[in-house]
């Protein structure tokens, strides 16, 4: 592929990928303001935007088998809290930005899970086995992850247990 052509589709990508995750935002928002249709509208066109980043990421060789997938997704995550949110938690301790600090805090804590989760799947992966996991729970608030149960009280952000999410 030509490298422009290269380019402009991992900068669609990127576009795309971010209206999705808009999308879906937009979507609870329009939810808690009692509008499910438009809830619904975002929520359908979260969808195409998704099938739209598929494809470019699929031409840019971004997607691969399972194996491969979870070396990737563990890098991000690894990249994340050893780099990324360190580096923007000392600017905005820097910079005193209370809110923003709270921010990379949550994103943080969660990415460590999120990188531990991985590893282990990938090991698993690794071996041509699926994973034995529990029922996976999230913390609509903060992000927080866990396997297993529910808890009363989100141990990062202090949520209720309705707050988080079962998969
Ligand atoms: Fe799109
Ligand atoms: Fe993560
Ligand atoms: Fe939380």
């Amino acid at each position: 592929m030509h490298k422009m052509t290269e380019k402009n589709l991992k900068d669609a990508f990127s576009g795309e990928s971010e209206a999705h995750m808009k999308y879906l935002i937009f979507s609870d928002i329009a939810e808690r303001e009692g509008k499910p249709n438009v809830a619904r509208l975002f929520r359908a066109v979260a969808e195409a935007e998704k099938a739209h980043a598929a494809h470019h990421l699929r031409l840019i060789g971004g997607i691969a088998d399972t194996g491969e997938n979870l070396k990737e997704a563990l890098s991000g995550e690894t990249f994340e809290v050893e780099e990324m949110y360190l580096a923007y938690d000392a600017v905005a301790k820097l910079q005193d930005e209370k809110a923003a600090q709270r921010s990379i805090d949550y994103a943080l804590k969660a990415e460590k899970i999120h990188a531990d989760m991985y590893k282990k799947a990938s090991d698993k992966v690794g071996k041509g086995e699926d994973i034995e996991i529990d029922k996976i729970y999230v913390c609509t608030i903060c992000g927080h992850t866990r396997e297993g149960s529910a808890l009363d009280r989100c141990p990062v952000c202090g949520a209720g247990s309705d707050k988080f999410k079962e998969f």
